[in-house]
């Protein structure tokens, strides 16, 4: 059964509610090598991949967390063998059909960065569906990184900018890291305060390079399919724990405020 922390349980589970952070991002790793482990092909793995997603989504809007953007298939994920590719779009088609109910439910919003055009056209129209009915909810921003490469989206943010110099609306001297955040898909989303990622691999595999800067890491082996709310706890846990100095000197747990204030 789910769990369903209220600010109080999180105080017994060692988290203060008044320090969660606001932006979650979780590089999902681990699925096929679950389900070979098992014996299994590696869509099995997928298959319950998505279940640990429902839950990470539902637990974070129960606890409170604002925005949580979630890695389900890279740029590069394209290069895998078409029966996984299309098996993986076939789980993220019905996924998005079978939770846009309770996502409207839990006032969940869903966004899409990524080079969307070059999903199948069925599961562009089911995103679309689901963004446009859920764009007013406030609860959770639950953002799906698909087809997405972070070194692209830099580079998509390059031409958006040259052309905007080109048409004379903007002067280079004025180009500044806002400039840049701005254009990026991710644009009006704060960055993300703790990146997890799952299966033991310490690597970005190319996700949200600019914006995790300053972002807390929490790497476990815990493969995805396994990674559930008792972990998701821990990682927190240990968010929570960690310094955050900013390239600061820092004094304090006024001065914590401060700077969580001020970034
Ligand atoms: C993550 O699991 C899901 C996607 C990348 C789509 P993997 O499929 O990468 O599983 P491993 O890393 O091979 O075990
Ligand atoms: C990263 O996992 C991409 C997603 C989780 C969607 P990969 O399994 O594709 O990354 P590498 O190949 O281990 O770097
Ligand atoms: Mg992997």
């Amino acid at each position: 059964m789910m769990v369903k922390p209220s600010c109080a349980s999180l105080s017994i589970q060692g988290i203060d509610p008044a320090r969660l952070p606001r932006h979650v991002a979780i590089i999902m790793d681990g699925n096929g090598r679950w389900a070979q482990g098992r014996g299994f092909e590696r869509i099995y793995g997928h298959r319950r991949g998505k279940d640990s997603v429902k839950a990470i989504v539902e637990m974070s809007r129960e606890i409170g967390i604002q925005y949580l953007s979630l890695y389900a298939f890279s740029e590069e994920n394209w290069g895998r063998p078409a029966a996984e590719v299309k098996a993986l779009m076939r789980l993220l088609k019905r996924y998005l059909t079978t939770e846009l109910d309770r996502m409207m439910k839990n006032d969940v919003r869903l966004l899409v960065i990524g080079n969307v055009k070059k999903l199948p056209a069925d599961v562009q129209k089911a995103l679309k569906v689901s963004v446009e009915t859920t764009r007013r909810n406030k609860g959770l921003t639950v953002t799906l990184a698909l087809s997405y490469s972070a070194r692209e989206e830099i580079a998509a943010a390059v031409r958006t900018i040259a052309k905007q110099v080109e048409r004379g609306e903007l002067v280079p001297e004025e180009i500044s890291e806002a400039t840049i955040a701005q254009s990026l898909g991710t644009a009006g989303i704060p960055d993300p305060d703790l990146l997890i990622r799952t299966s033991g691999e310490v690597r970005l595999s190319n996700f949200l390079l600019w914006q995790v800067a300053y972002t807390e890491i929490y790497i476990t082996e815990t493969l995805w399919p396994d990674f559930r709310e008792a972990e998701f706890l821990e990682a927190l846990r240990q968010f929570q724990a960690r310094e955050r100095r900013f390239g600061r000197v820092v004094d304090g747990r006024a001065d914590q405020a401060r700077l969580r204030a001020a970034n």
